[in-house]
């Protein structure tokens, strides 16, 4: 019997850099050997946002310090590994392409197979990681830069049934807690915030419930959020630590009514479906996964939520959906491109507007 395949991931499209090693197993699994991830957030701190060219430069200082890191954890050389994986885009044009350049000196070095991935095919098939969820099934993506429904099919069977129309939930969680002088990264804060809230305080805007179809959009209700803190501060001149709890209560209860009305829609529309999954560091909020677990109840499909580390950004979901790509035959050669933009369906009209933490594709 031949010995299991072992895959080296590489990710670097936004604010983090992931090196990762996988083995492969029967049925389409993989064990995680190892998931290394180098966090940007320090160095961007101070400029409220991802800045591309610091995250570029971080990022070609890091990769291989990761690799290294992956490889020791995984107890492997890298002579032992059979191909090499990385994200090819959608993302940050900067970062994307030091992952790329690195896999490619990596490739050619060791004369190891070369396979492009797409960040957002990763974020999609990490269920089948984790939780060998069985195609076809729904998956809801809602990060600091991405908000899609996905239809998976298959490894590179993907159909987007929707996506926001402008803000990220997690950009709207970051811009929310900034307007309330609250810590970044917002979602943590404003969730925090939110439990000692009344969310029925204020009356805010469900955007897009009354148009059909799956479309998202975040814009409008951060705008909501800034005219009540504007007409209270004008009011009482200054904010209570009530006010505030309220606002993030409003604003999340706001997000969990809108996706859960969405993920309900998008249920509905699309009978035999397997189960229901959720990725994207947004997917930590408890008050939205509780929602999206009773939506996902009601419609009598199991609730896939992997565990955070593999919900946000990393290079274990990149590695995975390379193995599955090379167990397809898919290889790329050295003329492998970065591309800022990389729709999963390409036959989804593109969405519009692209947040803080690069393209939403
Ligand atoms: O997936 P992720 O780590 O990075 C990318 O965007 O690629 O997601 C980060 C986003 C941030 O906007 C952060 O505020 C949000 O996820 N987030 C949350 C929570 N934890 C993180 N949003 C709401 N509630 C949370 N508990
Ligand atoms: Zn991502």
């Amino acid at each position: 019997m031949p010995a299991p395949l072992i895959i080296l991931g590489l990710e670097s499209s936004c604010d983090d850099t992931g090196a990762a090693v996988l083995r492969a197993r029967a049925c389409g699994r993989a064990d995680i050997l190892s998931n290394v991830v180098a966090s940007q957030t320090d160095l961007h701190a101070a400029f409220g946002g991802v800045v591309p060219e610091i995250a570029a430069r971080a990022h070609a200082e890091k990769l291989d310090l990761v690799v290294e890191q992956a490889m020791a954890c995984a107890g492997l050389a890298l002579s032992d590994i059979d191909a090499i994986a990385v994200t090819a885009g959608p993302g940050l044009i900067g970062g994307v392409l030091s992952g790329v350049m690195a896999a490619k000196g990596l490739a050619m070095g060791l004369g190891k197979p070369l396979v492009g991935v797409n960040h957002l095919a990763g974020h999609a098939l990490t269920p089948v990681l984790t939780d060998g969820l069985a195609y076809p099934y729904l998956m809801l993506l809602v990060s600091g830069g991405h908000c899609q429904f996905l239809r998976v099919d298959g490894p590179d069977r993907f159909r987007r049934l929707g996506g926001t129309i402008d803000d990220a939930p997690g950009e709207a969680f970051d811009k929310v807690a900034r307007l309330l002088g609250l810590p970044q990264p917002g979602g943590p804060s404003v969730e925090a915030a939110a439990q000692a809230g009344d969310p029925a305080r204020f009356d805010l805007p469900r955007p897009l419930l009354d148009r059909p179809g799956c479309d998202l959009s975040f814009s409008g209700l951060k705008t909501a959020v800034l005219r009540v803190r504007d007409d209270l501060i004008a009011a009482r001149s200054g904010l209570s630590e009530q006010d505030r709890a309220d606002l993030c209560a409003g604003f999340q209860a706001a997000v969990a009514d809108v996706l859960a009305v969405k993920s309900a829609r998008a249920l509905a529309g699309e009978p035999g479906l397997s189960g229901f999954a959720v990725a994207g560091g947004v997917a930590a909020n408890r008050v939205l996964r509780a929602r999206l677990q009773a939506v996902a109840r009601q419609a009598g499909l199991p609730f896939v939520a992997p565990p955070l580390a593999l919900c946000t950004d990393n290079a274990a979901m990149i590695a995975f959906a390379g193995l599955l790509a090379f167990q397809a035959g898919r290889i790329d050669d050295l003329t492998l491109s970065a591309r800022p933009r990389w729709p999963l369906d390409d036959r989804a009209a593109p969405l519009i507007g692209s947040g803080k933490k690069g393209a939403k594709a």
